[in-house]
């Protein structure tokens, strides 16, 4: 489906939300104190990121690769499960296509799906070629596995758990090849420890750059603004927003954040995915925590509260492994019932020699923080892990925006839906970058998307203190998170408020950006949560408890309008799959 596309113009309901969301059109930064250029700027190094960068250099003369930290840093090789794909010839893409849909809870976009899984399998031997050393069976062919929602073996995985960390050794060792070969023909530059603060737009809102933070050396240092034809946001996920996440530091939501300020479609963000089996380390636990994959209950590991009762039989007919948003809300359900605030997963029967063997890094992590899941229960409780939703896009990563695309978490390309089936969003990266490189090259020999000049934005703006950070996370956790209501929400909603009404004066560095971008992307999942009275999927709501087809199968879009307030409305379509 394509963006504005008959079924997503069915507007059933536009409103402005309260006044008080007005949201600034860009962050209080030291104007450029240089400048670059290249034809296009992809923003992140997980697999989305690299493989668009790859891609587009063999298509496109010059590309510039911006990077948070440094290239290997981001939620790609925190992926410990794999990556799905429909590779064993007893599967099929009819069936990764059905069991994707299912988990999508009937939002997905179907002609998405079907380009994820039917391309998927290619994307993946590609993978092989380029060197990614996937774990094998006896037989020499890559041993699949499965995870929740899935119906067949169809994750392929490395390392036994560390399958992000293999794939991104395989492609930043393919980049630095292609560095290698380029060191005369700068074709590809990499600018690590850039911290991208907001798009730069001409006089017609064309993307035409970013503006960023450079902690380098010489020339290329403090603020500056790099120019390009076609900017690829590829910056991974919002979860810093919350308390307690599996994404790492970096995931502060600066994709999304300044996409939203620059007029972006920002689509059903609302549908948050919670992973089930977080190793729960107490209640002040904060920041990245570690995650025990779904792979392990893939591998006969389940779920026992703290009375020791296996709680998941019944409430779904695959159990222990029923879709994440299931498994989640049945484990919230159990929490409550057991006044407890963990449960267990159990995987001693799997014994030490498969455990150390399958699992490596979880057992390892395991037991440095004290326990060991070849001989105790793991205590587990849902933390958020994963947003459905992002920059919406259509099925070659183009935003609304001209010259601005969107790939891997920080996009909404429709292919998650309510909630992401487990191990589809390597394969979601993958997929849409090479689709993302083949679009920016046919169009940039076509002589589309030429050079613009951006304009100097003069806009009164505010930062907010990186002092700020918690309180957001704590009004996050309380207010929007595993399960919200209407109370809880108007209660994270006064509270963001509140922060946003202290903005004023914040030193412009890092912190800031990175508070004032969680502050941004967390008032915006509060209004959206709002306004979807139902509960699908990844947005659980404890007032209306049902999924609400007659009113609520679509999608919401939350849009920045000129004047800084924010726009949300809602778009019905037609149910994706089954009921
Ligand atoms: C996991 O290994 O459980 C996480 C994989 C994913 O999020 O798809």
């Amino acid at each position: 489906m394509t963006l504005g596309s008959p079924a997503t113009q069915l507007i059933a309901a536009t409103t402005r939300t309260p006044a008080s969301l007005r949201i600034p059109a860009r962050l209080a930064a030291p104007e450029p104190g240089w400048v670059a250029s290249a034809d296009v700027i992809v923003v992140g190094s997980g697999i989305a990121g690299l493989t668009a960068a790859l891609r587009l250099r063999q298509r496109v003369d010059r590309v510039l690769l911006v990077t948070k930290t440094v290239l290997s840093e981001g939620s790609t090789q925190w992926a410990q499960g794999g990556i799905a794909a429909a590779l064993d010839p007893a599967d099929s893409v009819d069936e990764h296509l059905h069991d994707t849909l299912v988990a999508g809870a009937g939002v997905c976009d179907q002609e998405a799906v079907r380009i994820l899984v039917s391309e998927g399998p290619a994307r993946v031997r590609e993978l092989v070629t380029l060197g990614t050393d996937f774990d094998r069976g006896p037989d020499g062919e890559i041993s699949l596995t499965r995870e929740g929602g899935h119906h067949r073996d169809r994750i392929a995985h490395a390392g036994g758990d560390a399958t992000g960390k293999e794939i991104s050794r395989a492609l930043i060792a393919a980049l630095n090849a292609e560095l290698n070969a380029v060191k005369d023909d700068p074709g590809i530059e990499v600018l690590e420890h850039a911290l991208v603060v907001d798009l730069l737009q001409d006089k017609d809102a064309r993307v035409c750059g970013v503006t960023l933070h450079v902690i380098g050396e010489g020339q290329i240092d403090g603020v500056g603004a790099a120019q390009a034809r076609a900017v690829v946001l590829a910056t991974g996920g919002i979860g810093q927003v919350y308390s307690a996440t599996t994404n790492p530091s970096v995931a502060t939501g600066d994709g999304v954040a300044a996409a939203l300020r620059a007029g972006a479609v920002i689509a059903d963000l609302e549908f948050i995915q919670f992973h089930p089996t977080v190793l729960w380390l107490g209640e002040g636990a904060s920041g990245q925590q570690p995650l025990i994959s779904e792979a392990m209950r893939g591998e006969g590991a389940f779920l026992v509260d703290c009375n020791g009762v296996r709680f998941m039989q019944g409430v779904h007919d695959l159990a222990d492994l029923a879709p994440r948003d299931v498994v989640a809300r049945a484990i919230v359900a159990r929490m409550a019932k057991t006044d407890a605030d963990h449960v267990y997963l159990d995987a001693r029967h799997l014994g030490k020699d498969f455990l150390e063997k399958r699992f490596p890094s979880i057992v390892a992590r395991c037991r440095e923080l004290g326990f060991d899941p070849v001989s105790e229960l793991l205590p587990v409780a849902p933390a958020q892990h994963y947003a459905s939703g992002g920059v919406r896009t259509d099925l070659v990563g183009r935003s609304n925006l001209a010259g601005l695309y969107a790939c891997g978490e920080v996009s909404c390309t429709g292919v998650h839906g309510a909630n992401r089936l487990a191990s589809n969003s390597l394969l979601e990266g993958l997929v849409f970058a090479d689709r993302i490189a083949d679009d920016i090259a046919a169009r940039l020999s076509a002589g589309e998307l030429i050079p613009a000049d951006p304009l100097v934005r003069v806009e009164d703006t505010t930062l907010v203190d990186g002092g700020e950070r918690t309180g957001i996370q704590r009004a996050m956790t309380l207010g929007v998170g595993a399960v919200r209501s209407a109370y809880s929400l108007a209660q994270a909603a006064k509270n963001l408020e509140a922060i946003a009404d202290s903005a004023r004066g914040s030193t412009a560095d890092p912190d800031s950006w990175e508070t004032s971008n969680l502050l941004h992307v967390g008032q915006l999942l509060t209004a959206v949560a709002t306004l979807r009275a139902e509960t699908r999927g990844g947005h659980v709501r404890s007032d209306f408890v049902d999924r609400d087809d007659a009113h609520w199968l679509g999608h919401t879009y939350a849009v920045r309008e000129a004047d800084g307030f924010i726009t949300t409305s809602f778009h019905p379509t037609t149910p994706q799959g089954p009921a």
